[in-house]
C-alpha cells in the first residue's frame, strides 16, 4: 500500500524545531481533510492517542471529540489526568465515561487470559460504539497509529484502532503519526505541550492492570495491583529508574500464602515485581535493581497495601518467560 509508507524524503524529528514544522504541516493536512466536520477520538492516555489528541486539539479544537473509557484497569492517577490534562488545560471536548463497574462486572469469573483480553477489547468497542452514537455529525475517526503499527502487523495494531465499530460507524480515519517512530511521536508531543509523565510512559498493555491480576479479576487484587503498582513507580522514579527501565510493574497471582503480621498470622497475597529492559519486545533482560531498593519497596508494599503479606522479585529473562505475566 503506497500511501502507508513513510516518504523517503522525511527527515528524522530529533527536536523541537523539527517537530513544530512537522505539527504545522499536519494541522494544515488535518484541516483540509476534516473541513469543520467532527472528529471522534479514542483517548486513552497512553503516548500515541495524547500525542493525536492534542495535535488535533491546535488543529481543529472542539471539532475534535475525545472520549476517555475507565474500565477501571488503568493506574492510579491515570484517568484524573487525562481529564487534568486534555478537559482542564488543553480546553479539549472530553467526554469521560466511567465504565468500571460494567467491565468488572462482565469480567467476574473469567480466569482464561485470552477471554479476558477478548472481553476487554469488545467491551471497549461497545462502550465506544455509544458514546458515538451519542454525538451528532460525526464523520471522521482519528487513531494514534504510528509506523510501527503498520510495518510491524502490515495494518493497523489492534489496541490502536477501534476496527470491531459496526459499518454505519466507519468514519474515515485521521492518522497523522501513521509515519512517526516512537521517539518522534514523543519529541511531537513534548513540542506540544503534554506532560513528561504522559510523553516519556513505559509501555502499558490495552488490557490494562487487567492481566496483571492474575486469574479472574477481583476487586480486592485488583486494587492490590493498583497500589503496589503506584509504589513501584514512585520509588523508581525517587531512585533515577524511570526513563532508564524500559518496563516495570507489579502481578499479583490468585492465591494466598500464610505470613505473620504484629504477632498473628495472615493469610494474604503476595506481590511480585518485574523490571525488564528491552529494544522490540521480543527478547528482554531483568533490571539489576539494587537489593536494598528491592527491600524498601518491599518494605513499603507490604505495610501500605493491605491483603499482602509477602513480595517477589522476578528474575526470568524473555525467553523463557514473556513480559507480563498473562
Ligand atoms: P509479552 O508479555 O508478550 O509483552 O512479552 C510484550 C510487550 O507487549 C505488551 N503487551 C500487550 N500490549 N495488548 C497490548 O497492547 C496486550 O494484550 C498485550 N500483552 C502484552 C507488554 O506489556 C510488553 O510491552
Amino acid at each position: 500500500m503506497e500511501n502507508n509508507k513513510r516518504p523517503e524524503s522525511m527527515a528524522r524529528i530529533t527536536d523541537e524545531a523539527l517537530a513544530k514544522k512537522f505539527i504545522d504541516e499536519q494541522i494544515a493536512l488535518v484541516k483540509k481533510q476534516v473541513g469543520g466536520k467532527k472528529v471522534l477520538l479514542a483517548l486513552s492516555g497512553g503516548v500515541d492517542s495524547s500525542v493525536v489528541a492534542a495535535l488535533l486539539v491546535k488543529a481543529i479544537g472542539k471539532d475534535l471529540v475525545c472520549v476517555h473509557v475507565n474500565h477501571g484497569l488503568l493506574r492510579k492517577g491515570e484517568p484524573e489526568q487525562v481529564v487534568d490534562v486534555f478537559r482542564n488545560q488543553m480546553n479539549a471536548n472530553l467526554v469521560y465515561v466511567d465504565a468500571i463497574e460494567r467491565f468488572l462486572t462482565k469480567l467476574e469469573g473469567v480466569a482464561d487470559p485470552e477471554k479476558k483480553r477478548k472481553i476487554i477489547g469488545a467491551e471497549f468497542i461497545r462502550v465506544f460504539e455509544e458514546e458515538a452514537r451519542k454525538q451528532e455529525g460525526i464523520e471522521f475517526l482519528a487513531q494514534g497509529t504510528i509506523y510501527p503499527d503498520i510495518i510491524e502487523s502490515d495494518g493497523v495494531k489492534a489496541h490502536h484502532n477501534v476496527g470491531g465499530l459496526p459499518d454505519d460507524l466507519k468514519f474515515e480515519l485521521v492518522e497523522p503519526l501513521k509515519f512517526l517512530y516512537k521517539d518522534e511521536v514523543r519529541v511531537v508531543g513534548k513540542a506540544l505541550g503534554l506532560p513528561d509523565g504522559m510523553v516519556y510512559r513505559q509501555p502499558f498493555p490495552g488490557p490494562g492492570l487487567g492481566v496483571r491480576c492474575l486469574g479472574a479479576i477481583t476487586r480486592d487484587r485488583l486494587e492490590i495491583v493498583r497500589e503496589s503498582d503506584a509504589i513501584l513507580r514512585e520509588e523508581f522514579a525517587a531512585n533515577g529508574l524511570e526513563g532508564k527501565v524500559w518496563q516495570y510493574f507489579t502481578a499479583v497471582p490468585d492465591f494466598r500464602s500464610v505470613g505473620v503480621k504484629n504477632g498473628k498470622r495472615t493469610f494474604a497475597y503476595p506481590v511480585i515485581l518485574r523490571a525488564v529492559n528491552t529494544k522490540d519486545a521480543m527478547t528482554a533482560t531483568v533490571e539489576d535493581v539494587p537489593f536494598a531498593l528491592l527491600q524498601h519497596i518491599t518494605a513499603r508494599i507490604t505495610t501500605e497495601v493491605d491483603g499482602v503479606n509477602r513480595v517477589l522479585y522476578d528474575l526470568t529473562p524473555k525467553p523463557c518467560g514473556t513480559i507480563e505475566w498473562e
